[in-house]
């Protein structure tokens, strides 16, 4: 039997996470060199709250792989990747938005997740589908908090 009511509801459903799933994919960027030299977002990053993108366990995580003197007061920092330190004399700041959008680009097969990309993630649960683990804004963030790791 067809029931108009239940099949306008499912569509309508569909066409909604549609939406959603647009307005929470990556944004638009250009990679030049092997960085991205545009901002992400129109609103500067802010370093203070990258600090916190970063150390926070569902967001960046960056300490579950990377050590940073800088976050000393945060209890565990991981030895999968590099120490962080001195990371804004190494990279230019377009090189280091690269990284953070898809590491996969800048360090072929490595192991860090591309954290503005849905590209390269298996098996991701369907509500994660088509979005990215940092925001736009986060990214710009965390970038501004990497600038600042300018000592060895
Ligand atoms: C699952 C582990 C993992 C996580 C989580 C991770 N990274 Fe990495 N990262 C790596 C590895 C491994 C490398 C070294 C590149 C390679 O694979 O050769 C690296 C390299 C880097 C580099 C270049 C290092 C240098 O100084 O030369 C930067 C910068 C960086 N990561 C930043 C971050 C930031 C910021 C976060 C959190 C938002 C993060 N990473 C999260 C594993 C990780």
């Amino acid at each position: 039997m067809f029931k108009p009511g239940i099949w306008s509801g499912a569509l309508l459903g569909a066409v909604l996470t549609a939406g959603v799933a647009v307005a929470a994919g990556p944004a638009d960027y250009e990679i030049v060199d092997g960085g991205i030299p545009k901002a992400l977002t129109a609103q500067p990053g802010n370093a203070e709250n990258g600090r916190e993108v970063a150390i926070n366990r569902k967001l960046g995580n960056c300490l579950a792989c990377h050590a940073v003197t800088k976050l000393s007061d945060q209890p565990y920092h991981g030895e999968i990747g590099p120490p962080l330190d001195g990371a804004a004399t190494r990279w230019s700041e377009a090189e280091l938005r690269l990284i953070v959008v898809n590491s996969k680009k800048v360090f072929e097969g490595t192991m860090m997740p591309g954290f503005h990309t849905t590209e390269g993630l298996n098996r991701v649960a369907e509500k994660f589908e088509g979005k990215t683990i940092l925001s736009a804004q986060d990214v710009e963030d965390v970038v501004a908090f990497l600038m600042t790791l300018n000592e060895e």
